[in-house]
């Protein structure tokens, strides 16, 4: 069968960036990030202030609304959210339907998609709608998030606390035990590292989805299919399994050497925008010493340390060096988080950047459609069955 070449593609404006590697695909004012310097800041802040001083609902607010909240809008927010957070029984019955042995990441997918079925109404131009689905779903996330995990396990989901903070109650609803206040704490500075990160893949997918004029939960239900995959939120996963691969401190060198010539990706190192070390990696490294010293050591943690040293002399001239997810998993092992809940936690943060970009893209909205270089077929004529040679 002949066919007659591809058309030549006509003049293309601009030249094919696989991955849109630095091609501008919006204006954004909600997060900055200096790849050479290793600085990261939200609405103009310092991540490291924020995690510093700041709480996550504090955090969220800012990225959202574009100020830190004073006193009454922030008691406002936290109380709304707290009213927010239990989820209909529909959903709690429609989650007992998914298989146990599915992954969290698909059914918080599927839930956050179903919240669409209960408050469907568009009027993205009413503030209260906007606000009302802000609060819904910074609230409700979280519970979905619990309530799979004790589905899962054969049990009821537990309802809210009202007296516990975000993350505190969080905690309660997955472990059915009132954390401690400094592992809540230290749970909480995780939430505000991984609340916001520009144009990322997932972020890119909210806004994409937004641009549609459809409603915010199928914003938040596409970003959360983008998240769950092993190049994005999906690597801390990966990292704690690389770690125990590997084992002992003595064995990470012939480990990486191996890896590196066998050209495999090493899970938790690399990133699109930093050529230094992800000042979130920063951040959650004190933060797992914290509370190593609180709770005990991981020796899986010197593992992880001689592999960031030696890689540092192996791939750091490339400019590859720990990112976010390299010590997170550490972090939430050692909080006694089961591993396939740290992307659902990343959603649970991330929700709050989505929301932003999501707003944000409201305020200045024109569909996204960019273009292609098809490098198919040219025309050709259709055969009928019996006249289509046979494939190999
Ligand atoms: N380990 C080893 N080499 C890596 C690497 C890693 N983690 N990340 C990038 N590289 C190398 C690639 O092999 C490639 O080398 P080459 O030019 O010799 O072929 C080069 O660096 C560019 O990599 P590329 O995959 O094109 O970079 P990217 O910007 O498209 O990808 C990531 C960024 C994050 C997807 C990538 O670094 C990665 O896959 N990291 C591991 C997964 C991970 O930790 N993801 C979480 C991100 S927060």
């Amino acid at each position: 069968m002949t066919s007659s070449p591809a058309p030549q593609a006509a003049s293309v404006p601009v030249p094919f960036r696989p991955g849109l590697e630095g091609v501008p695909a919006t204006q954004s004012a909600i997060c900055d990030i200096d790849g050479i310097r290793g600085l990261l800041t939200y609405r103009g802040y310092p991540l490291e202030q924020l995690a510093a001083n700041s709480t996550f609902l504090e955090t969220a607010y800012l990225l959202i609304w574009g100020e830190l909240p004073t006193i009454f809008q922030l008691r406002d927010f936290e109380q709304e959210v707290q009213m927010h957070r239990r989820v209909s029984f529909r959903i709690r019955d429609m989650m007992k339907c998914f298989p146990a042995g599915g992954h969290p990441m698909d059914a918080l997918q599927a839930s956050a998609a179903s919240l669409g079925l209960f408050y469907s109404r568009r009027a993205l131009d009413d503030p209260q709608y906007v606000f009302d689905a802000v609060v819904r779903l910074i609230a409700k996330i979280p519970t979905m998030v619990a309530a799979f995990q004790l589905i899962r396990k054969g049990q009821d989901p537990i309802q809210p606390r009202d007296d516990l903070a975000y993350s505190a109650n969080f905690l309660y609803m997955l472990t059915e035990r009132e954390p401690d206040p400094i592992a809540a704490r230290i749970f909480d500075r995780c939430l505000i590292l991984h609340a916001e990160h520009s144009l990322n893949a997932s972020t890119f997918s909210a806004r994409v989805t937004a641009s549609t004029l459809t409603d915010p939960y199928a914003v938040v239900a596409s970003a959360v299919g983008t998240l769950a995959g092993p190049l994005h939120g999906g690597a801390n996963e990966d990292v704690l399994e690389m770690l125990e691969e590997i084992g002992t401190v003595d064995a990470v060198e012939s480990w990486l050497d191996q890896a590196i010539k066998a050209r495999k990706k090493i899970m938790g190192f690399g990133h699109r925008e930093y050529k230094v070390k992800d000042p979130r990696a920063v951040i959650l490294q004190k933060l797992a010493e914290d509370l190593f010293l609180r709770f005990g050591h991981d020796a899986m943690y010197d593992v992880a340390r001689r592999l960031e040293e030696v890689a540092a002399d192996r791939l750091g001239p490339k400019g590859i060096y720990p990112n976010v997810d390299f010590y997170s998993g550490l972090v939430y092992r050692k909080l006694g988080i089961p591993r396939d809940l740290f992307t659902p936690i990343f959603a649970i943060a991330r929700t709050a950047g989505w929301l932003a970009h999501w707003r944000e893209q409201l305020g200045a909205n024109r569909i996204y459609r960019p273009t292609q270089i098809y490098t198919g077929s040219g025309e050709r004529a259709w055969l009928p069955l019996e006249s289509r040679p046979a494939v190999v």
